[in-house]
């Protein structure tokens, strides 16, 4: 990876480390929830949704403390959907962000608890952000529900389950990857790029490449799942296999799967372009989701 973005993630992932910390070490709350959440919180998890974030809303305004609630509430999210995700009930996996995952250290019941707090207090952080106008936050709040519930994530998960054991077609299988994976990254680009205070225009073209830096993303996904060095990833390889999850390797083949992630690249890079600013910095961070081996 080249070295300026390397710094950038690096330096943010501390970022945000932070930020997360700071939001829920003070709260008065059960010792065994808070516990809980920290665990999957701060258990290295890579923060792209948030840096994303705040890369789009870079690409448009400078004042980056704007982003740090909003992104942070993102990184709850994704977080909980993973300790959801891992749950015997869905994926049945024991390792995530290299460490057992939040039931089997837990318990079931915690670790759905753990999920839910992470999930509503998001909202309550959001809602509590002394840099954000009325105005934005309500606009903030409403685009990050539609992205994390049933019109968003939790469809895109429910449908995946559901093609577990089938053949679908492409079409199918991007829709579940556009919602489980991408609806989170969109909201991560076009949050940034409204609060950076982007025009409408602009945040259209943004919308519109994000959906691809999401198939991208979890195509990537589907592929460390198979290639992938479970030492690196933090979490099994071979997953997908065993719950005969519907996955572009399986639909495509390996190689497949890697020339659609260069199609979609493509696409991606052409939509960045009119978006009319710098958008180097999300262009270089496309490269690495399409790239990453962890
Ligand atoms: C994993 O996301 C789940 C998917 C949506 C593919 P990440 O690969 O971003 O996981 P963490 O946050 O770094 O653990
Ligand atoms: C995860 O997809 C999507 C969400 C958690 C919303 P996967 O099930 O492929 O993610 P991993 O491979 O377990 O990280
Ligand atoms: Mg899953
Ligand atoms: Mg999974
Ligand atoms: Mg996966």
């Amino acid at each position: 990876m080249e070295v300026l973005l390397k710094n950038y993630i690096e330096t943010n992932q501390k970022v945000f480390h932070e930020e997360l910390t700071r939001h829920l070490h003070p709260l008065n709350i059960p010792e065994s929830l808070k516990k809980s959440m920290l665990y999957s919180l701060n258990a290295g998890g890579k923060r792209l949704r948030p840096i994303l974030l705040l890369a789009s809303f870079e690409t448009y305004s400078t004042n980056i403390m704007k982003t740090y609630r909003t992104a942070s509430a993102l990184e709850m999210i994704h977080t909980y959907s993973l300790i959801h995700d891992d749950l015997p009930a869905m994926d049945d996996d024991d390792y995530r962000r290299g460490s057992l995952t939040n039931h089997k250290v837990f318990g079931e019941a915690t670790a759905i608890l753990a999920g839910d707090a992470l999930l509503t207090y998001s909202f309550e952080m959001i809602t509590n952000d002394p840099l954000l106008s009325e105005i934005e936050k309500v606009y903030i709040i409403n685009l990050l529900a539609k992205a994390s519930g049933p019109t968003g994530m939790v469809a895109g998960q429910i449908l995946d389950m559901e093609a577990e054991n089938q053949t679908v077609e492409l079409e199918t299988l991007e829709k579940i990857h556009a919602l489980k994976t991408g609806e989170l990254l969109k909201f991560a680009v076009t949050a940034g790029a409204y609060l950076g205070n982007a025009t409408e225009e602009q945040i259209g073209y943004l919308k519109e490449f994000a959906h691809y830096l999401g198939l991208i993303f979890q195509v990537q996904d589907d592929i460390l799942d198979i290639t992938g060095d479970e030492e690196k990833l933090g979490k099994a390889v071979g997953s997908d296999e065993s719950n005969n999850k519907s996955t572009y390797p399986k639909l495509l083949g390996l190689d497949g799967a890697k020339e659609m992630k260069i199609r979609y690249l493509e696409k991606a890079k052409k939509l960045l372009k009119k978006a009319n600013a710098d958008t180097s910095r999300l262009a270089d961070l496309t490269d690495y989701f399409s790239e990453r081996d962890y």
